[in-house]
């Protein structure tokens, strides 16, 4: 079965019918074409696809999309204003807080939901509270750096 869901992503509203099974991360990447959520595990264990929902952050490969009716969604194509990046996507560069590349948008989004949580008061409690958000390349020092001169 499949059913219509209305929602907003990055300010725009979509009306789409998705099977009843479709994450929301698969609605973002196959239904919308915003391909900078990863998909890594897709099992809720990396964090590669978190994005916010509701200002909350969320692993999008574990939401059903069928439950967002109405909801307000963020990733990280909706971060930046036009060119201009967001703070903290620039802490990234200024911190040379990635390699590889595929975690950063999870990294970033988590990140974004760290700070406006107010969990980001020392390395400590964001390494606690970005702990689902994994890096294969371990670039774990720098991503915290950049996260806590973020919150600054
Ligand atoms: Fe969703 Fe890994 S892809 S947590």
């Amino acid at each position: 079965p499949s059913s219509r869901v209305t929602l907003t992503v990055n300010g725009r509203k979509h009306t789409v019918t998705v099977d009843n099974r479709t994450s929301l991360l698969d609605l973002l990447r196959e239904h919308l074409d915003l391909t900078g959520s990863k998909k890594g595990c897709n099992a809720g264990a990396c964090g590669a696809c978190t994005v916010l929902v509701d200002g909350r952050r969320v692993n999008s490969c574990l939401t059903l999309a069928v439950r967002l009716d109405g909801a307000e969604v963020t990733t990280i194509e909706g971060l930046g204003d036009g060119d201009r990046l967001h703070p903290l996507q620039q802490a990234f560069i200024d911190e040379d807080a990635f390699q590889c590349g595929y975690c950063t948008p999870g990294q970033i989004m988590s990140g974004v939901g760290c700070i406006e949580e107010g969990h980001a008061g020392s390395k400590d409690e964001i390494r606690e509270w970005m702990s689902g958000n994994i890096c294969r390349c371990g670039c774990y020092p720098k991503i915290v750096r950049a996260v806590e001169q973020t919150a600054r």
